[in-house]
């Protein structure tokens, strides 16, 4: 048997928060979701928790398990040990249980404008990209959103409004896109207090991206690129 210590809470009626501890039958290839269902079906039909794809594709099942951000569907138990605690995503509100209010997280996401723009006239059939131009956002392109990122990061932690790495991430894979061409939009859509220099490379969004993406790396190109922008408009280049 595996032991699950999982986080409790349900605003609504609780006053405090608590972990409620469940024995599962730890099962050849268990993953952590399998066993957050066993419990939903066997044990405890109040527990709440997101899936979908169960597939690590839509970034639904994102939590802090054993002491690190993870998607609980491709997260295998057998690794951890016998006891798996589980926590929600940080610095966002608790809805209930594992399940967080991602208002927040999203609302950064739309704010660098998370689609193609482009200045010139759109082509009649499809934007046509080079190889070489595609390998430009082949580390960016991945990101499926599940906030493991944004919940390891102290910067988020202390200020909800700063955009956060999946945001600038986000803006990143459009930033080198050959197929955007309004750079200067996108520059001054993360060029404030809030955005690309509010991060302090901490590098923690690094290391807990379920798909292997690099944020800090992408920011620190944009700091880059946005420094370039303004000296040549500062020298009129
Ligand atoms: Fe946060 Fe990542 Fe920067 S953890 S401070 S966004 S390098």
């Amino acid at each position: 048997m595996a032991t699950f210590h999982i986080f409790r809470f349900d605003p609504t009626k609780d006053k405090t928060i608590r972990f409620d501890r469940f024995e599962v039958p730890d099962k050849k290839g268990l993953t952590v979701l399998d066993g957050l269902y066993y419990i939903l079906e066997n044990l405890d039909g109040s527990l709440a928790f997101r899936s979908s794809c169960r597939a690590g594709v839509c970034g639904s099942c994102a939590m802090h398990i054993n002491g690190q951000y993870r998607l609980s569907c491709t997260t295998s138990v057998k690794p951890l040990g016998k006891n798996v605690t589980i926590r929600p995503l940080a610095h966002l509100p608790v809805l209930k249980d594992l399940v967080v209010d991602l208002t927040n997280f999203f609302r950064h996401y739309e704010k660098i404008k998370p689609y193609l723009i482009t200045n010139d006239q759109p082509p009649k059939k499809e934007f046509i990209q080079q190889p070489a131009q595609r390998k430009k956002i082949e580390s960016l392109i991945d990101c499926i959103l599940c906030g493991a990122c944004y919940g390891s990061c102290p910067v988020a932690a202390g200020e909800p409004n700063y955009l956060g790495p999946h945001a600038l991430l986000k803006a990143a894979r459009f930033i080198f896109d050959s197929r955007d061409t309004n750079d200067r939009e996108r520059i001054n859509l993360i060029n404030h207090n809030l955005g690309v220099f509010r991060c302090h490379t901490i590098f923690n969004c690094q290391q807990v991206c379920p798909k292997k993406i690099d944020p800090s790396e992408a920011i620190a190109r944009m700091k880059m690129k946005t420094v370039w922008s303004k000296l040549r408009g500062f020298f009129g280049s």
